[in-house]
């Protein structure tokens, strides 16, 4: 998937922004795989990365001398910062520390990495890692958003262990995730208005739900929500007023978006339909098909070999909706689906009385549950999308581009 969704990189100018956290060792690696997508790449370091690396590294593998400062006599006798900033095609900052947002998102340019960005008119991609807090911080939060709101392509972090012995979201993605995740340039800019979605209301359901068998143990499923919160914020982003519904997910609200939290499939229908009246749904939960019949009061204990649990159908919360609800102009489905797709996925279009379905091909190697990757395609009565694979972000932005036209359709 690397290669083939990489190759709008071949003969690309790349700058590649190096911030200060133990994750900037994995830019040597980044430098590699971009040139071996084809792409000419330049190296600038904050003074932060030059602790953790060596420009002389990055030289190497670029094959250019890694920049360091604004004020290097020599290097802006070759090439000054502003036809730097002119010579890219796109700016790569990895790993961005929340510092490095912050100064993006305000306007700063008080170093060469900053000064680069600000007079640049190339495409943006940041891929953040820092501290699982720092992450969280709702400042770190508003920066994104400022940044996202201008079209800044936002990879990752990941979820996982961190350097300082903690765990959370704040990993680098990896280097292969990151230029497999790299939007073609033309594919950066928003091809709606911001305001494409302005007075309506869109409910997004997202994560998975969680089936409590007893007061310790339940039923759930590998959702992490990273899609459904691409959605909303992607349709506040487009001047709606979202309402999440999240099942149990690790993931900051974005800004402006409301969020209802909920644990089970019977939780999230009854906070969908009293977000209602609403002009949009987009149900991308993965809401359980079954839940016990009765949750024990007590813990289950392993007194037999074996155990049988009973198990009752949940309501489908989607099929409740565009059966039900007065008003809705569009309902869309998603369907996550190892084969078959396109015939499972109009099934359940027609079965659930939808205008629009998303299904995934989960079961692939990146892509699906978890990953911030995707590969989706839309199918509605009269017509199918194929998205181009890559980040749930992009492809959220994209599908809300699709729901605009199907509404006006
Ligand atoms: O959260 P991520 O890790 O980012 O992963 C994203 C995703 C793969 C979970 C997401 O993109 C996705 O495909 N969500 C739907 C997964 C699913 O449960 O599909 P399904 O075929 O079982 O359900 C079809 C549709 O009916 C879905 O819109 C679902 O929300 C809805 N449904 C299902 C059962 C039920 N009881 N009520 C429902 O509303």
């Amino acid at each position: 998937m690397a290669k083939e969704s990489a190759s709008h990189l071949k003969g690309q100018h790349v700058l590649l922004c190096v911030g200060g956290g133990i994750a900037a060792y994995k830019s040597l690696e980044l430098v590699r795989r971009l040139r071996d997508a084809g792409a000419e790449v330049q190296v600038a370091m904050t003074a932060g990365a030059q602790q953790f690396v060596t420009p002389l590294s990055f030289q190497a593998l670029s094959g250019h001398p890694a920049r360091t400062t604004l004020w290097d006599s020599a290097a802006e006798a070759s090439m000054g910062h502003i036809e730097l900033a002119r010579w890219a095609d796109r700016i790569v900052i990895a790993p961005a520390t929340a510092d490095l947002l912050a100064k993006l998102a305000h306007g700063f340019a008080d170093d060469l990495v900053s000064t680069l960005c600000l007079a640049t008119t190339a495409p943006i991609t940041v891929a953040p890692a820092m501290n699982h807090r720092m992450w969280l911080h709702p400042a770190t939060q508003a920066n994104l958003a400022t940044l996202r709101a201008r079209n800044v392509q936002v990879i990752g972090p990941e979820d996982g262990p961190l350097a300082e012995g903690e765990s959370g979201p704040g990993r680098l993605s990896e280097p292969e995730a990151i230029v497999a995740s790299l939007a073609p340039v033309a594919e950066a800019l928003p091809t709606t208005t911001p305001g494409a979605l302005h007075g309506l209301k869109v409910v997004v359901s997202a994560g998975p739900t969680y089936e409590d068998l007893d007061p310790v143990r339940y039923l759930g499923n590998r959702s992490s929500g990273k899609m459904g919160f691409a959605v909303a914020d992607s349709a506040r982003r487009r001047g709606a007023e979202v309402v999440l519904v999240s099942g149990p997910v690790h993931l900051p609200t974005p800004a402006g978006v409301t969020r209802v939290d909920v644990r089970s499939a019977a939780q999230m229908r009854e906070a969908v339909f009293a977000a209602f009246p609403a002009d949009i749904y987009i149900g991308a939960a993965a809401v359980a098909d079954y839940t016990p019949r009765a949750p024990a009061t007590n813990k289950i204990k392993k007194s037999n070999e074996s155990l049988a649990l009973d198990l009752v159908r949940t309501p489908d919360i989607l099929s409740e909706v565009a059966a039900q609800t007065q008003g809705l102009k569009l309902v869309v489905g998603f369907a996550a689906e190892t084969e078959n797709v396109a015939g499972y996925a109009r099934g359940k279009l027609v079965a659930k009385h939808l205008d629009l379905i998303v299904a995934n091909r989960v079961g692939v190697a990146d892509g699906g549950f978890e990953s911030d990757q995707n590969a989706m395609t839309a199918y509605w009565q009269e017509g199918e999308r194929v998205f181009t694979p890559g980040a749930k972000t992009r492809l959220a932005d994209e599908l809300i581009d699709l729901i605009v036209e199907r509404l006006d359709a």
